[in-house]
């Protein structure tokens, strides 16, 4: 089978973790053929990916400062429709996951709303917690992720390097995304279906919510006028 791998990192934990998961399939299936590719390198309008050359796709990448690179949006925006014809994962990477009960996609917040505003909805997705690397960060950043990891209970020695990432989690990720199946992806098609019902239901919401406000707005400039003539 033929997979792209993207992945989009700052400090190179993304593209380990993408690069266990490579292992693990190519360990379970030789002849399996991985293209690995960066999707953070350039603000991109547009890439130029050709999805058709391949089987299967996983998008890997991490949070920073509440946010994943804007990139992944133009590329799950773009690319939407092919990639629902296709089994594809996602996994999600930051410290919050580090946390017993913030290391499921269910509750970890960045993946929880990455994936209910998010056009592509992935066969499977995962959350995993990252590295904390403060030696190699900037003044700044180290002194911004030391106040975060002060505010949460986490390591604020400013020598530390660790990686708090579950290897069997993303071992046992991988197996899963080898081993889908077209009846997977059958079943996922319901669910990607709801998920573009619910996205057109909040869109309305959103154009009624507007008008309203525009209705109350003339209506309330027609009221002064009233007054003040
Ligand atoms: C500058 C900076 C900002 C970060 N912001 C967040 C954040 O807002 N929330 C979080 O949970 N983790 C945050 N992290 C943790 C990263 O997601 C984590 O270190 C991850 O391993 C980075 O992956 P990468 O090396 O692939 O970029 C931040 C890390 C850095 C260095």
């Amino acid at each position: 089978m033929k997979y792209l791998f993207l992945y989009s990192t700052t400090d190179g934990h993304t593209k380990c973790i993408a690069d266990r998961i490579g292992e693990v399939i190519l360990k379970a299936e030789p002849a399996a053929k991985i293209t690995y590719e960066s999707l953070n390198d350039k603000n991109l309008k547009e890439f130029s990916f050709d999805l058709g050359l391949y089987d299967r796709v996983l998008v890997g990448a991490s949070i920073r400062y509440g946010h994943f690179h804007p990139n992944l949006l133009t590329f799950a925006t773009q690319y939407r429709d092919e990639l629902h014809k296709m089994n594809t994962a996602f996994f999600g990477i930051n410290l919050t996951a580090r946390k017993a009960n913030k290391n499921t996609v269910e509750t970890n917040p960045y993946i929880k709303k990455w994936l209910s505003a998010c056009p592509w909805q992935p066969t499977i997705s995962a959350v995993f917690a990252g590295a904390l690397y403060y030696p190699r960060y900037t003044f700044f950043d180290r002194t911004m992720i030391r106040f975060i990891m002060y505010i949460t209970k986490g390591d604020t020695d400013p020598t530390t390097e660790k990686v708090y990432t579950d290897w069997d989690a993303v071992t046992a990720f991988a197996q899963r995304f080898q081993t889908l199946t077209e009846k997977d992806l059958k079943e996922h098609a319901e669910k990607v279906q709801r998920h573009k019902k619910e996205e057109e239901e909040r869109q309305l919401e959103k154009n009624n919510l507007f008008l309203m406000r525009l209705v109350a707005w003339s209506a309330g400039c027609r009221g002064l006028q009233v007054v003040f003539q």
